[in-house]
């Protein structure tokens, strides 16, 4: 069952009613400021930082679901003269849940879009921020269709946040007396904290002169009454109220009058904005907030025509995103996730890592280290530069020791010290990321730029030093097999080998209680030879060829240990625990075969030449794919082990342990494609694609425009029912599955390699890709069943399937591959 569609014209999700299995949400803004916005006008916003900068409140998990947001109510102030009609009711459904007579909502890229009609006003509201601005726009339309002119009263509301999330959901007995605001020409400004350590404020402003307003909550809703039903909607009597404490709001009050046929826009602005330490207050000396700053930035977007056309700004921002890469396949499912969502979501997840989400609640995570470097590889096209910069903050909040804290905030950059280091995957990923973005750009300059360690001046080192330790930290930390130590977790956060937790509440990341010597992960060694293959051929180029032998020879002596202590017979092993004894081995009773093994070690090359790479993936396809993807482990397991962490503390099926966590999914894709066998390849991608799984939206009940986390496994009650949308390493790691490897666009450090491993049943594809500033129209066609590819560029034949890069001020180039 499908509760909306895909406008693939105007890019947008039309979702077609508002009882979506879950809030299916939306992220507005792509810079500083961000706004999640679900269908419903849930949803919050945020400077930058969605714990420390947050600007209206957003209760999770709360009852009933997705309550707080964005919120417009329409008041008939002639309701007598419409019995049958409710008085007051939300266009957007949310928060008075009366039934609409029409609804639709269109998620778009950047922008959310809701349309509401009942009792004759039909309504639309575009929510959306212009790009460059640390404000969000709420541009409202009513048209009166009815036969009578309409006496309408509109009321806007927001709930402020006292900035810093986790101490405003907590810290009651402070913020009932901290909370502030002013209002000025009808103006409502939130400046909780302002008079101390702060010299940011919140504003909300209408188009219109407002004619009634409040600021505080409960002089808005009433006492014991909730958003459903505020008071001042229902008698149609603002306050005027002055938050002094307690829980300022901002609410305002327009009439209007609407002939017949009658059609008014209405905006409002929602920002943030800061003010010069110096010029915090005017007139100097007073406690009065300076708004001389800020009033040019309110008043130009009170205007329509501005309005517009940052909305049409906006528009053409994300066209010329897309068009880096655009793809024309025989499957609409693959084109529009390519040309449009999976893009989008690449961007989400590049902005705000695992931070801010519908599941995620913007409080406990910074840039996750591991997750950003991964993000990278899907967004490197998008915007170079923006990846360039996340780089070098990531390495600068590497360690001296080529460790890594596993996050770093994003308002400080610093390394978060809760979490602190110890996940011995982390360093290596930077070299794919760096890799990557070489490959994209050319840009080798990137590896000579200086950058510190932990953030601390003087202790600057190139980025290919950087590198280079990250490749020497898992060489000196190898266990007994001569395998890489594990630490606190590898990709797999959920397998905390040296974590033998028996108290509640202990966080299984950061408890460790063994000496970490003998626990060993075979998924870093894959891990390893991926990384030191790309550092090798770094090196090679820039003609280091002592570091380039060191990293083979590197490489060679950890595929020996694989070889030796890492093959099961048919798959590869995951891990050795404390004891020596290895997991994901058929000796286990649970936990005998791991996906991620597979997928890390054939997407390195190991196995290629032996038959071993066939065979572990033989292996996936017997034991752990389903319907709904392929299963993180199988058999899950049913109980507490102590000696493996949080993996087993979730419940068969869920989550780390034996879900289809989609994120390794597409390495398995990888996997098949490196063997040459496209229709598994393309099988495993549809199975998970979520565009292909809006029919199933009853079961699945996540977005069908964006991929999450995971899918519940067969061990759970609810197989195929999806949590965790949005921020997931998945969205970039199926971008590079389907993009790089099944139709085989990849760029390489000496230009665009044309190698597609095609499902048996296409004919071809075309393809139009944006590479270091040339655009390459690509066709493909099949000329018979096998991968072979035969190169043609610009009408001559080139051996190999690397297009090399084109004479400086080439603009084109076309290029033709057949493949048989
Ligand atoms: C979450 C984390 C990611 C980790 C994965 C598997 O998605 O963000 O870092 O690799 O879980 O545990
Ligand atoms: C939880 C999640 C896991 C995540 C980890 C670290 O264990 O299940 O996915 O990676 O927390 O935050």
């Amino acid at each position: 069952m499908r509760y909306g569609h895909f406008d693939d014209e105007r890019h947008e999700y039309v979702i077609e009613r508002p009882d979506t299995p879950l809030p299916w949400i939306n992220y507005l803004g792509c810079e500083d400021y961000f706004g999640l916005i679900s269908n419903t006008a849930g949803g919050y916003s945020f400077y930058k930082d969605a714990r420390l900068r947050r600007l209206t409140r957003y209760r999770y998990n709360n009852v009933p679901a997705d309550t707080g947001g964005r919120y417009i109510y329409l008041r008939d102030d002639e309701a007598a003269s419409h019995p049958t009609d409710p008085p007051f009711w939300s266009p957007t459904w949310q928060p008075t849940r009366i039934p609409l007579d029409e609804y639709e909502c269109r998620h778009g890229l950047g922008y959310t879009i809701i349309r509401g009609k009942l009792a004759g006003i039909a309504s639309e509201i575009c929510y959306f921020v212009p790009l460059g601005e640390s404000l969000e726009i709420w541009q409202l339309t009513l048209h009166n269709d009815r036969r009578q002119t309409a006496n309408l009263s509109v009321y806007s509301a927001v709930e402020f946040c006292l900035w810093d999330a986790w101490d405003d959901a907590t810290n009651l007995q402070r913020n009932l007396s901290i909370g502030e605001v002013e209002v000025d020409e009808r103006i409502i400004y939130h400046k909780t904290e302002y008079r101390e350590r702060r010299n940011h404020f919140a504003y909300f402003a209408c188009s219109e002169t407002a004619t009634g307003f409040d600021t505080q909550r409960e002089a808005f809703l009433g006492p014991y009454r909730g958003w459903e039903a505020p008071k001042a909607v229902e008698s149609g009597q603002m306050s005027n109220s002055i938050s002094v404490g307690w829980q300022p709001v901002g609410a305002l009050q327009v009439k209007l009058r609407l002939g017949p046929g009658e059609r008014k826009t209405i905006s409002f602005v929602l920002g943030y904005h800061e003010n010069p330490p110096n010029e915090k207050f005017d007139p100097p000396g007073s406690q009065t907030l300076n708004k001389r700053t800020v009033r040019p930035i309110i008043d130009r977007y009170r205007r329509d025509g501005e309005i517009e056309a940052a909305f049409q700004k906006l528009r053409a921002y994300w066209s010329g995103l897309l068009d880096t890469l655009q793809v024309r396949t025989p499957d609409p499912h693959v084109d529009r996730m390519v040309n449009v969502w999976n893009t989008y979501q690449v961007m989400a997840t590049f902005n705000l890592s695992r931070s801010a989400s519908y599941f995620e609640s913007g409080i406990g995570r910074g840039i996750g280290f591991r997750d950003s470097n991964q993000d990278l590889l899907g967004f490197v096209h998008l915007v170079p530069e923006r990846a360039r910069a996340r780089i070098l903050d990531l390495a600068a909040s590497q360690l001296p020791s080529g460790a890594a804290y596993h996050q770093y905030q994003p308002l400080t950059k610093r390394g978060n010290h809760d979490v602190g280091s110890g996940f011995n995957d982390d360093p290596l990923w930077l070299v794919l990321s760096v890799a990557a973005y070489v490959k994209e750009t050319g840009d080798w300059g990137i590896l000579d730029e200086p950058v510190a360690y932990d953030n601390t001046p003087g202790t600057e080192e190139s980025l290919y030093g950087h590198l280079q330790r990250a490749i020497r930290f898992t060489l000196d930390r190898r266990g007994p097999h001569r395998l890489p130590l594990i630490g606190r977790a590898d990709w797999n956060d959920c397998l905390n080998l040296n974590c033998f937790s028996d108290m509640p509440g202990q966080s299984f990341q950061t408890t460790t209680n063994k000496d970490g010597l003998t626990a060993e992960s075979v998924f870093i060694a894959g891990l390893f030879l991926i990384a030191a293959a790309e550092m090798a051929e770094m090196a090679r180029k820039l003609g280091r060829d002592g570091d380039a032998q060191a990293c083979v020879r590197a490489a060679e002596e950890m595929e020996t240990a694989v070889g030796e202590a890492g093959w099961d017979g048919a798959w590869f092993r995951r891990a050795y625990d404390d004891f020596g004894r290895p997991i994901g081995s058929k000796e286990c009773d649970e936990g005998q075969i791991f996906i991620e093994p597979q997928g890390v070690c054939v997407m390195a090359g190991l196995g290629l030449k032996d038959g071993r790479a066939l065979q572990a993936l033989d292996s996936v396809a017997e034991r752990l794919l389903t319907p709904h993807g392929i299963l993180l482990h199988q058999p899950a397991y049913q109980s507490y082990q102590l000696h493996l962490g949080e993996i087993s503390s979730y419940p068969p099926g869920f989550k780390e342990n034996a879900s289809v966590f989609c994120h390794n999914n597409p390495w398995v894709m990888i996997a098949e494609a490196r063997v040459g066998r496209g229709d598994r390849a393309y099988d495993y991608y549809r199975r998970i694609n979520p565009s292909v799984r809006e029919e199933i939206s009853d079961l699945h009940r996540c977005e069908p425009y964006v991929y999450a986390q995971m899918i519940a496994g067969r061990d759970a009650p609810a197989h195929g029912e999806a949590k965790n949308s949005w921020l997931t390493g998945t969205a970039a790691w199926c971008y590079v599955a389907i993009t790089q490897w099944i139709l085989g666009l990849r760029p390489t450090f000496d230009g665009l390699r044309v190698e597609p491993v095609l499902p048996s049943t296409w004919s071809g594809f075309d393809a139009v890709r944006e590479f270091r500033g040339v655009r390459y129209d690509i066709h493909v066609e099949r000329r018979g069943p096998g991968n072979t590819v035969g190169l043609e560029v610009d009408g001559k034949p080139v051996a190999g399937t690397v297009v090399p890069l084109p004479e400086a001020g080439a603009r084109q180039v076309r290029v033709i591959a057949r493949l048989g």
